[in-house]
């Protein structure tokens, strides 16, 4: 496994995983989201085996758990600390049937069992940073589910907040023209002694993503769209992410 990504690096420092150890509860448009794909993934199958990439020191597991209190959870995480401190998490929470491992997304392909649903919440794809990467992770989240599996995914885009569509903008016309590093929707971000590259995508970057990684049923809509269509209000300068689930197709 691949413990040498720059998000690796990043992820595992100890102000990271400190910052983190305080295990906020998932918000309720988290919750809405795993709920979704467990009941697309439930029209083809019994829900029995979920897999939580990117968990972090495990903020998701109670709200997985409480959804599916029969399933197998497994959870990953590329940093290393942040596996240890998950796995002290689900001890002191007395979760059970859950276990936590360290892995990279693109190298989670291969695994079996397959999964019925795979959540990723709080822009772990976005710390997926060149395009090549982008599109292995899809590959090998669309392989590490069943056919009829579903994925939940929350990630950022450029043009969630005007202030962020302009700033985004004008850097991808400097991007054109090869006067910035990374692609439009690239930014650097910066933690401690880490820096790494941070990717927006659009809704029709995803899309296409998905769709060529072997996903079907893409509903992709924005924290903005869900706050009108539920009546839960967001507060006004809310990053407005993308609230992602997708079906693993038949082939
Ligand atoms: C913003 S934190 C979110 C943690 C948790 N999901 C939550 O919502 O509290 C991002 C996590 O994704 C992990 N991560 C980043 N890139 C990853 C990758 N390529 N594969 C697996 N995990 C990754 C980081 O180590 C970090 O723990």
């Amino acid at each position: 496994m691949d413990r040498s990504s720059p998000s690796a690096e990043f992820w595992s420092q100890d102000s990271q995983v400190q910052a983190f150890s305080v295990n906020s509860q998932v918000l309720l448009y988290e919750t809405a989201l795993i709920g979704e794909a467990i009941t697309a993934a439930a029209i083809s199958g019994e829900v029995q085996q979920v897999h939580a990439v990117g968990v972090g020191t495990g903020r998701e597991l109670p709200a997985i758990r409480l959804q599916l209190p029969e399933a197998k959870i497994s959870a990953w995480d590329v940093a290393d600390p942040m596996v240890e401190a998950c796995s002290k998490f689900i001890q002191a929470q007395g979760l059970t049937n859950v276990s936590v491992g360290q892995a990279n997304i693109v190298d989670l392909g291969g695994l079996s069992p397959q999964a019925d649903v795979v959540i990723l919440l709080n822009a772990i794809l976005c710390y997926v940073n060149t395009p090549q990467d982008r599109r292995r992770a899809l590959e090998a989240l669309q392989q590490l589910l069943r056919p009829g599996g579903t994925i939940a995914a929350v990630v950022h885009q450029p043009n969630g907040r005007i202030d962020w569509a302009t700033w985004f903008g004008l850097r991808s016309l400097l991007a054109r023209i090869s006067l910035v590093e990374g692609g439009s929707g690239d930014r650097r971000i910066s933690h401690g002694n880490s820096t790494m590259l941070f990717h927006h995508y659009t809704p029709n970057e995803l899309h296409r993503l998905l769709s060529s990684a072997g996903f079907e049923q893409i509903q992709i809509r924005s924290l903005r769209a869900w706050s009108r269509e539920t009546g839960h209000k967001i507060p006004l300068r809310s990053p407005n992410p993308l609230m992602v689930t997708a079906v693993r197709s038949d082939n």
